[in-house]
């Protein structure tokens, strides 16, 4: 297992360029099951999650090929036997995104339940209770789901939470589906229009993406299309807050500004300079860092996958900030690490108050999940001294080389095996 080193005390200076989103790939693939002929999908990241997504489609039945640096082709002729082991869907939870488009042109799916995850239980009863409306037969045993439907009836689904792969496959479902699908307290996330996009360009007929309410009108064929990934917002604000905290000046390049209205709020309101420029977004960081408040919610509020990030600026903040995480139960693993680095952070339930100290000293850390592996490195950054973070398969689920990105902003920071 790898771990990175950093030397922390370095401003971040120099341009950087944001890779494709994780989380807008992840259903693009799970699309491609959805069509008889080759889906091309660029701009795609070189990330665990996706290659553990590529195993799983190959396991499928899928043809992958991987045509040059960041494009990626799939074609589904046949899926054998549509069903998605327990060792796949244990280390990633997206592997349910199969379930909808499997249902929905093979009439079958048999999916492994993901289990709960490091930051919390995750269940995907929304996701079951859509397809269960929409005429599938649902049954759970041994720990997989299978469901089964000879054609998907249109209904309208009202989801008590707003979830995100919720929404995504049941929009996958529900584009064969006889009649009109309407899905209620939808998510607005970026990459759920990204995907609407791409179901719209293969032919399906899909309104609503990025509001509450999106209609889906089933349709007999799919072709296969050519998909360009969006920029990953969370990657962005990841390197965001690394210059804010850093009294860095960086140029983010294929930055999309426009999914980060909420996080450019409260970096402005930290003291940050946000600024658009010809070649990309300019974030330069102020000193002293002031403290902010932070309540995470769905898009388009503060996305709880920042929420590690921006705790990790606040521990050096001038000031107290209150942050309260309110999508998941147990979003808070960064927080004992920080802590080891001398933050003062105190957690009660979904809430964390953070006082802002002088500095933080580096230390030996263990990354524990994808987001708090990146606040442990933001942490390391800006520590007095040498901190070492292992277990960093965690960060390579999101993040493409990070590590090299830093280092070319002036970082002191290197990979080695642990
Ligand atoms: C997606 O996860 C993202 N993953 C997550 O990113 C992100 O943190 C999350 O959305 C919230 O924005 C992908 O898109 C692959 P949810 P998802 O369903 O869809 C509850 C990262 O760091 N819920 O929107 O699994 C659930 O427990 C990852 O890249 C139900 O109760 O999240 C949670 O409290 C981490 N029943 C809330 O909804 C369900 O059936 C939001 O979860 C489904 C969800």
């Amino acid at each position: 297992m790898d771990k990175i080193l950093i030397e922390g005390g370095n401003r971040l200076v120099g341009e950087v360029t944001v890779s494709g989103a994780k989380n807008a790939v992840l259903p693009l693939m799970a699309a491609s099951l959805l069509v008889d002929g080759w889906t091309t999908i660029t701009n795609v990241p070189n990330l665990r999650d996706i290659d553990t997504f590529k195993v799983l489609l190959s396991h499928l039945g899928c043809d992958i090929e991987s045509v040059g640096p960041g494009t990626l082709r799939i074609r589904t002729v046949n899926v054998p036997s549509p069903e998605a082991p327990y060792e796949m869907v244990k280390t990633m939870r997206a592997s349910v995104l199969v379930l909808g488009p499997l249902l929905s042109r093979f009439k079958k799916a048999r999916v492994s339940l993901p289990g709960g995850c490091a930051i919390g239980a995750r269940p995907i009863d929304l996701h079951l209770m859509g397809l269960k409306k929409m005429g599938a037969d649902v049954s759970i045993d041994h720990g997989y789901v299978t469901v089964k439907a000879e054609k998907l009836k249109g209904a309208k689904i009202y989801m008590d939470t707003t979830t995100v792969t919720g929404t995504e496959n049941l929009m996958l479902a529900a584009v064969h589906a006889e009649g009109t699908t309407v899905l209620e307290n939808a998510a607005l996330e970026p990459e759920v229009v990204c995907l609407a996009d791409a179901l719209n360009a293969m032919g399906a007929v899909i309104k609503g993406a990025g509001t509450e309410t999106i209609r889906i009108e089933g349709v007999r064929e799919l072709k296969p299309v050519e998909v360009r990934v969006i920029p990953d917002r969370i990657e962005a604000g990841t390197f965001m807050v690394a210059s804010a905290m850093t009294r860095g000046n960086v140029l983010l390049k294929d930055c999309p500004l426009g999914y980060l209205e909420s996080l450019s709020v409260k970096l402005r309101e930290a003291g940050a300079e946000i600024t658009e420029e010809a070649g990309g977004v300019r974030v330069i960081g102020d000193w002293p860092i002031r403290s902010v408040d932070i309540k995470t919610i769905p898009y388009p509020g503060f996305p709880t996958d920042m929420q590690a990030q921006i705790m990790a600026m606040m521990t050096i903040a001038s000031g107290l900030s209150v942050i309260t995480e309110t999508v998941f139960e147990n979003r808070f693993m960064h927080v004992g690490e920080l802590k080891r680095m001398g933050a003062d952070i105190s957690v009660d339930g979904r809430c964390a108050v953070v006082r802002g100290v002088k500095h933080l000293s580096g230390a030996p850390l263990m990354a524990t999940d994808l987001r708090a592996s990146a606040s442990l490195i933001l942490a390391g950054l800006v520590a007095e001294g040498k901190t070492e973070v292992s277990r960093i398969y965690h960060l390579d689920r999101g993040y493409e080389r990070i590590e090299e990105k830093l280092k070319r902003l002036g970082a002191k920071i290197e990979r080695v095996k642990e």
